[in-house]
């Protein structure tokens, strides 16, 4: 890994094993973009990859260079106004009500390691020869706002993280309109865009379209990431697969508004910007102030969407996920929600941890009800009391119990949020984001809470903070169910009203970091009715996020396909549910709802007391296995074998580091007569190793498993010995690969 500068041809080479990034000082100061993509050998000059020549019809810097325009010169942090009609990555409003800047390079600095990022999540290093983070400073003249460009590229992997810190030093405040955190012209278009969208319980399924003329883009006005498009954008070659082929990923750690975009232009030349989304955001920047964007992760590969998504995994893992949790396998959970709703006492929640208890289940987790006058949606939050007719011991008496059991006690909150019919409310009813004048929108019966201002965080915070001192609380499932509208803050001037779904977003860090940072051992999890927030900033301050209401076994396996394309297994709450499903109302057999939720966190979302004594012998069974291989399961290396949103089965599998164990996903949808014969081509395994396949007996070399594949045909398709249980629809088996001692 290293960071070079030739000033000689004013270029930046910032190169690791996988990758090269180059960049370099225009004539006019601004910054040009070279190169970004598979390793390439450094030398003095690039300087000739800047293609220019003279166009008709367009404006240019200088009298006596026609090809000199900003509209066809690829670069780093494009303003609008001086020859460039694309959209740019920055906007200034002045005093004077111009909206140009020039940006000019000044001076760069490389430091070893890499700088956190003020209030705001992203990536770390633990040591210092983990990365070198390249800062580079611009200024526009006029107003003497700088601009701090940071590329942090990390020694292992195709990994470059970005950001950008804007800073006034002028004498005049300006209006950041704004400030994306990543810029990336990339000089042709022969692309598809893979995005990650979908809507409430139906969060992360594949969509793809080639890059055309013009913007495409996806984003969120919401104020939170959004169930509808994850922060998350890859561009493959069209030939390129799972298994082979360029790609690049890119990835927003940021969990409010946000807006990433491709512009094709007329000659072929694509504009990836990413960052805060422009329209919701308008930022006053005093004069000495600064402000900085989210971070951006831009990851490369030559490999295929695989190996895409296990170089986020593996970062997202080891170097955005923090704490206590990080690196260890997650205790298996038994959540009351699906059991009960809001119908519960504490004698009855004792009766299913109990039961869960001799299933061998860790945790039990009581989800909403528990608090205020919380008998439905419409009552109670803001009230962080328990409620003492369901819980006349409180919320220590019953941790206490469920601890008595053997087992740790969890507790569901909604932080950000307050209903009309609560105490916090009725006290503080100026407390809500809500506009003068106008009326203040209903979401599941429920108002947002200012988190722009400190004291309504601290608030919060002192109540939540009390009870876990109070109470033995092991796990925290933060909810978060819905969207903000009416998002002015009456604790805000107006000219600064533009900056509240950013402070908002700020606000929940901040709750979040203390929380965290005061209780380490509390293991959080985020939620966002299921998917609504799992975007990268919230793994962050919670290693693990419930992926979507929807437990359904069939419908979470395009859910889970999609989440893994960029989020590691370790990050996904996976829960094991009734059948009928309370979702989809559909029927799925026991073994196929685990063999599904074994790759996540694992845990189930029913009374376990309502199955029969086989099912429950059964699921004793699952939580078996699952003590077992959890720490394979949740942090091996993950592979797609067959996509769910191709055909009627899916496939995936997940490889020890030592490649001693491999366990095998296989699911079919609906049963097929006569079947064709199927086989799986595993990855990831050792050629030489032998293997013994759990589910046959039988014994296989890595390279056969690979490249023979293993056979997944159903023996019962078309004639049915009657010796042989007929499968039937939604059906699944885990292969459990053994390496044979040599
Ligand atoms: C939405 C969550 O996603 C559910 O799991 C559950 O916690 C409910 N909220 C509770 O209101």
């Amino acid at each position: 890994m290293n960071i070079i500068y030739h000033p000689s041809s004013k270029i930046f080479h910032l190169y690791n094993d996988s990758i090269s990034y180059l960049m370099i000082i225009l004539r006019n100061g601004h910054l040009g973009q070279l190169y970004f993509g598979k390793r390439i050998r450094d030398k003095e000059d690039f300087s000739y990859l800047l293609e220019t020549c003279e166009r008709p019809m367009t404006s240019c810097i200088y009298e006596d260079d026609k090809s000199f325009s900003l509209e066809h010169i690829r670069q780093e942090y494009p303003v609008f106004g001086t020859t460039d009609y694309r959209q740019p990555a920055v906007e200034i409003l002045q005093e004077n009500g111009s909206r140009i800047s020039d940006f000019k390079y000044c001076s760069f600095c490389v430091t070893a390691g890499k700088p956190a990022l003020n209030g705001l999540p992203a990536t770390y290093t633990e040591n210092d020869d983990e990365a070198l983070t390249l800062c580079i400073t611009l200024k526009d003249e006029v107003t003497s706002v700088h601009a701090e460009l940071l590329y942090t590229i990390f020694a292992k992997g195709g990994i470059l993280a970005r950001s950008v810190r804007l800073f006034n030093n002028g004498t005049q405040p300006v209006h950041l309109r704004r400030a994306m955190s990543l810029c990336l012209d990339l000089p042709d278009c022969n692309y598809v865009w893979q995005q990650l969208s979908g809507c409430w319980a139906r969060e992360c399924h594949i969509h793809t379209r080639s890059l055309a003329p013009g913007i495409q883009a996806i984003g969120s006005m919401r104020g939170n990431s959004s169930h509808e498009h994850n922060p998350f954008l890859a561009l493959k070659r069209p030939a390129a697969d799972e298994h082979q082929g360029e790609a690049i990923g890119l990835s927003l750690i940021y969990s409010g508004c946000y807006r990433i975009q491709a512009e094709t232009d007329a000659h072929d030349t694509v504009r990836l910007l990413a960052g805060i989304d422009p329209f919701t955001f308008d930022w006053k920047l005093d004069c000495k102030e600064s402000f900085q964007t989210p971070e951006a992760v831009l990851v490369y590969t030559d490999r295929g969407l695989n190996h895409l998504s296990q170089t986020f995994h593996k970062l997202y893992q080891k170097r955005l996920a923090r704490g206590y949790w990080r690196d260890r396998p997650r205790p298996i959970l038994n959540n009351n929600w699906e059991a009960t709703y809001f119908d519960f006492t504490e004698d009855r929640l004792i009766e299913i941890a109990a039961k869960a208890k001799e299933c061998g289940v860790e945790l039990f987790v009581l989800d909403d009800g528990w608090f205020g006058a919380r008998n439905n949606d419409k009552a109670g939050l803001g009230d962080w009391k328990p409620n003492k007719d369901r819980l006349p011991n409180g919320i220590t008496g019953l941790a206490n119990r469920i601890e008595a059991l053997g087992m740790k006690f969890g507790l569901w909150f909604e932080p950000e949020m307050t209903n009309k019919d609560s105490d916090f409310y009725r006290q503080r009813p100026d407390w809500i984001l809500s506009a003068p004048q106008r009326t203040t929108s209903h979401g599941r019966n429920q108002y947002v809470l200012d988190f722009s201002r400190t004291e309504v965080v601290d608030a919060i915070y002192e109540q939540m903070a009390s009870l876990f001192k109070e109470a033995k609380i092991s796990y925290v499932k933060w909810d978060m169910n819905r969207s903000i509208t009416e998002c002015y803050s009456s604790a805000w001037p107006s000219d600064r009203q533009g900056e509240i779904y950013h402070r908002y977003i700020l606000g929940v860090y901040d709750l979040y970091d203390r929380l965290t940072t005061e209780f380490p051992h509390i293991l959080f999890e985020s939620c966002a009715s299921g998917g609504g927030r799992f975007d990268p900033g919230m793994l962050y301050y919670a290693p693990q996020g419930w992926v979507s209401d929807n437990s359904d076994a069939i419908e979470r396996l395009k859910i889970q396909y999609g989440t893994s394309m960029c989020y590691p297994i370790s990050s996904m709450g996976t829960h094991v549910s009734v059948s009928p499903n309370h979702q989809v109302f559909r029927c799925t057999p026991l073994h196929t709802r685990a063999n599904v939720a074994y790759f996540g966190t694992f845990g189930y979302e029913l009374d376990l007391n309502k199955l029969t004594a086989e099912e429950t012998e059964e699921v004793k069974e699952q939580i078996r296995f699952m003590k077992q291989y959890r720490a394979i399961l949740q942090f091996g290396t993950f592979y797609r074998l067959k996509s769910p949103f191709e055909q009627n089965e899916a496939a995936w599998m997940t490889v020890s580091a030592d490649q001693k164990t491999a366990l095998v996903g296989w699911y079919r949808i609906l049963n097929c007569v006569n079947d064709r014969y199927t086989r799986l081509h595993l990855k990831g395994l050792n050629p030489d190793f032998l293997y013994r396949n759990s589910q046959t007996g039988m014994c296989h070399f890595g390279d056969e498993l690979m490249y023979a594949g293993l056979i997944t045909s159903d023996e019962t398709a078309g004639q049915v010995p009657s010796d042989i249980t007929p499968y039937t629809d939604f059906e699944s088996r885990i292969y459990v690969l053994e390496v044979i001692p040599s």
